[in-house]
């Protein structure tokens, strides 16, 4: 008699989730970055990008193929390390997430890229810049923000044509990220005709640069070009600081152009040096930026970087191509990923043949009173 009764309940519950699961499905979209060691900063306004941008699509109700849609996000840490990328990416093949926004670092991204090539998921960065991410050709390869080529070309057009500088010396830190912007910058200052004095290397991990400095220092030069991340570079304007480089400019690429740097660089007047170059056009220039940054800021206080408006928008685009497709499957739907002409926050986003965005804009920015400004 109890049995009997415990089988009707089982039964019964059982049928009320069939008629949950036929009206709802649960759809998995992965979001790799650092969120732990010294750039979860960074990690953290990605994730909270790609967060937000769920919430609202959950809010909103969303219907692909005949299913209302809840969507989730399986947010996982790479800590900026090449080896847990790819271990991370691996997981969200094995969690058969729908789609994945990130990595943010290109010594991360581009090993994972291959992963989810392999494991058939399309991922969109928002963040990482090196050109060779796109160089395999990999059909599930996107980026939606412009690359190291426009970066750190744009940054030596600025110091050569503008600033009229004509001595540099380039540090970078030896991840693809660091030493990709520095070579791109490079190449584009000497065939302008500026002059590398000097060049030396460090880590993503390091914070004492007094040696290389004053190796630098002795070559005399108009300004040093950083490849790199603001866990060095902060540190790094303030030893300049210290052994009195105060009229040196400071370059470097999207990686040093965050919010945090002025507090890494803890009050030091070469922050007033730095000229940085940003994939994408500044906040007030997005079409949405200024109503999106306000709604993030409530949300996510004294948190934002740079990036977070990409990975926002990564999201809708993820979720825009699965609309027009009917389908979650990601084999299905990555051809229509593919023909995207999405209108986000942060432009129109569309697609060239290899996975690079359309026609991206960059936006220099130097540091006024200590805050990132746009030029
Ligand atoms: N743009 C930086 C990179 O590619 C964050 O690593």
């Amino acid at each position: 008699m109890q049995l009997k009764l415990k089988l009707t309940v089982v039964a019964a519950i059982a049928a009320v989730a069939g008629v949950a699961s036929a009206q709802e499905q649960v759809v998995k979209i992965g979001h790799v970055a650092p969120v732990s060691g010294a750039q979860a900063h960074y990690g953290k306004d990605n994730e909270n990008g790609a967060r937000m941008a769920i919430e609202e699509l959950n809010a909103q109700g969303v219907t692909i193929g005949g299913k209302k849609i809840k969507f989730e996000l399986q947010a996982e840490d790479d800590a900026a390390d090449p080896k847990q990328g790819t271990a991370a990416a691996q997981k969200l093949c094995d969690s058969k997430v729908a789609g994945v926004v990130g990595h943010l670092n290109s010594g991360t991204t581009i090993p994972a890229s291959k992963v989810y090539n392999d494991c058939g998921i399309p991922m969109v960065t928002g963040a990482a810049t090196n050109p060779n991410l796109t160089k395999p050709g990999y059909k599930t390869t996107f980026r939606i923000i412009a690359n190291d080529n426009a970066l750190g070309a744009g940054l030596a057009f600025y110091a050569v044509d503008t600033l009229k500088l004509k001595t540099v010396a380039i540090i970078d830190d030896r991840t693809a990220y660091g030493q990709g912007v520095a070579d791109v910058f490079k190449k584009t200052a000497t065939a302008k005709g500026m002059k590398v004095v000097d060049e030396q290397f460090t880590t993503d991990k390091a914070t004492d640069f007094m040696a290389i400095l004053t190796a630098i220092k002795a070559k005399n030069p108009d300004a040093v070009f950083y490849g790199g991340m603001d866990p060095q570079a902060g540190p790094m304007l303030r030893q300049m600081e210290q052994l009195g480089m105060a009229n040196v400019k400071y370059f470097g690429g999207d990686g040093v152009c965050t919010s945090e740097i002025a507090k890494l660089a803890a009050g030091a007047k070469t922050l007033a040096n730095v000229i940085c170059a940003e994939g994408g056009s500044s906040l007030a220039k997005m079409p949405g930026g200024t109503a999106w940054k306000a709604k993030y800021d409530a949300k996510y206080p004294n948190q934002f970087q740079v990036y977070s408006p990409y990975t926002y928008d990564a999201t809708f685009l993820l979720v825009d191509a699965m609309k027009r497709a009917n389908s979650v499957d990601p084999k299905v739907y990555v051809n229509e990923l593919a023909k995207s002409n999405f209108k986000g926050v942060t432009s129109t986003i569309a697609f060239e043949p290899n996975g690079e965005m359309k026609n991206p804009a960059i936006t220099l920015y130097v540091y006024k009173d200590g805050k990132k400004t746009p030029l």
